[in-house]
């Protein structure tokens, strides 16, 4: 049987925050759900224990009921230091021979299923695995008052440990059996304890990933953010359009540009299609009973609404104090008002069908320009307000996610930027077809990058 521990015990007191790292949110789940969930959709696992602080017993049956884990079979309270909460599950698991514990940082949420497979394969020949990277940066040793360099190991022989590392019950029994006599015991991880207390047994290596990094500072944080959001756009790949077919799909500002070809493409495919905007049926989403109508109008066609895209926005490129009031006004109506009106009344058609809603930002969402004052911050605006909502419906099962195009070729673009170099843009089909893979999967709380040389 091979059992998944998941090792949530600590306090995580090097990032310094009231609530453990592993229950930080990022790309609208808690960090500890993403590891689980690494380890639940794996089909070489039996069984998954978790091992957690006992202060936080409550939060992690809080998120197994609303994950619906099949595989979570045991919760134990960690100890003191990492090697307790191993110790733990070593413990829970002593009478079941032929076990093999897998042990996993609850703070690594983007192990791969590949790791996954490599460790358990290498299980067959091996009684102990670690997973571990090349060591990039030359690694110093330095004396113990950390002045001066003692020596400096072959970096060709140095690698960083991940996890998860894997044992066969007895062995990883024996090893702490032997190392919990010895006075002098430390441990930061547990193959190290075969190391020491086993050094007959070998423990293999099995190559782990860059991404499979580990939370352990605040700026680790956006790190995972980032690789949550390039394993999206892997994860988008892989999409079938053809499971747009039948579906409805509400899209305001279809009328041109990337709305436009969102509504041309996904009718290619099948998708029933509904496109709302000023110049085509008078719908002007600054008018928030304008949009209750639109999809209400949708719903009572088609009883059911899976889509919601706003792709309607404006761009002045101006200097903050030429801007006439009535632009001022405008931007923010239509750039953020209606963005918000859509999201409001969506909701409940998409509450029902689990649905997904999109929105579109900028690359000038992170630095703010010159000539862009309200345009950037009213894209900056859509990340944060994306980034709220998934979290605040990730219960209920909607999708919710920004699309960020670099430079596209759209008559609001030309509008103000005159006839551009066509190899320096991206064509709106190609935003639209991104736009439509994020629809289809189930990623939510991303900001999707579409680039030219994709
Ligand atoms: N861990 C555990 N029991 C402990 C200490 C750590 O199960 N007594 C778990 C952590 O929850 C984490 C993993 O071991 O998933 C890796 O440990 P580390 O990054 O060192 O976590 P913390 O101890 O939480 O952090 P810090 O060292 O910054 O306090």
């Amino acid at each position: 049987m091979n059992v998944a521990v998941i090792l949530a015990g600590g306090v995580g007191s090097r990032l310094g925050n009231e609530t453990p790292k592993q229950f930080f949110k990022v790309a609208g789940k808690t960090i500890i759900e993403h590891s689980i969930d690494a380890f639940e959709h794996h089909a070489g696992i039996d069984e998954i224990a978790v091992v957690v602080h006992p202060l936080f017993l409550l939060k992690i049956e809080e998120l197994i009921l609303a994950n619906n884990w099949l595989k979570v079979k045991k919760i134990l309270k960690g100890g003191s230091e990492r090697y307790d909460s191993s110790l733990v599950a070593i413990k829970a698991y002593a009478s079941q021979k032929d076990t093999r514990l897998i042990f996993h940082d609850a703070v690594r949420p983007l192990v791969s299923q590949r790791i996954i497979t490599d460790v358990i394969a290498a299980l067959n020949t091996h009684k102990a695995i670690d997973v571990a990277v090349p060591a990039t940066d030359t690694i110093v040793e330095v004396n113990e008052q950390g002045e001066y360099i003692s020596s400096i190991p072959n970096r060709k022989l140095l690698r960083r440990g991940q996890t998860p590392q894997a044992f066969h019950i007895e062995t990883i029994t024996k090893a702490y059996e032997i190392g919990l006599k010895d006075p002098n015991f430390i441990s930061t991880d547990d193959c190290g304890v075969v190391v020491r207390y086993l050094p007959q047994e070998k423990v293999y290596v099995v190559l782990g990933e860059e991404s499979n990094i580990k939370l352990t500072y605040k700026e680790d944080v956006y790190i995972l953010d980032k690789l949550f959001q390039l394993r999206s756009t892997e994860l988008q790949n892989q999409c079938d359009f053809n499971t747009l077919n039948n579906k409805v799909m509400v899209v305001f500002g279809g009328s041109s540009g990337i709305g436009e070809s969102v509504v041309n493409e996904a009718k290619q495919y099948g998708a029933k299609v509904y496109s709302f905007s000023r110049s085509e049926n008078n719908t002007d989403i600054t008018i928030r009973q304008q949009v209750s109508k639109a999809l209400k109008s949708v719903f009572e066609k088609e009883g059911r609404i899976d889509f919601v895209v706003n792709s309607a926005a404006v761009l002045y490129k101006q200097t903050f104090n030429s801007m006439s009031a009535v632009d001022i006004e405008n931007i923010i109506a239509i750039n953020y008002t209606g963005m918000v009106n859509v999201a409001i009344e969506s909701y409940p058609y998409l509450s029902k069908t689990q649905g997904h809603m999109l929105f579109y930002t900028s690359s000038s969402y992170t630095r703010g320009r010159a000539f862009y004052a309200l345009y950037s911050s009213t894209k900056a605006a859509v990340v944060n307000f994306v980034q709220a909502l998934a979290q605040e419906w990730e219960g209920e099962g909607i999708c919710i996610n920004a699309i960020n195009p670099e430079r596209t070729k759209t008559p609001m673009r030309t509008h103000n930027f005159g006839i551009e170099p066509e190899h320096t843009l991206l064509d709106a089909k190609t935003v639209a077809r991104d736009s439509i893979k994020t629809l289809l999967s189930n990623i939510t709380g991303q900001v999707i990058d579409v680039k030219i040389n994709k």
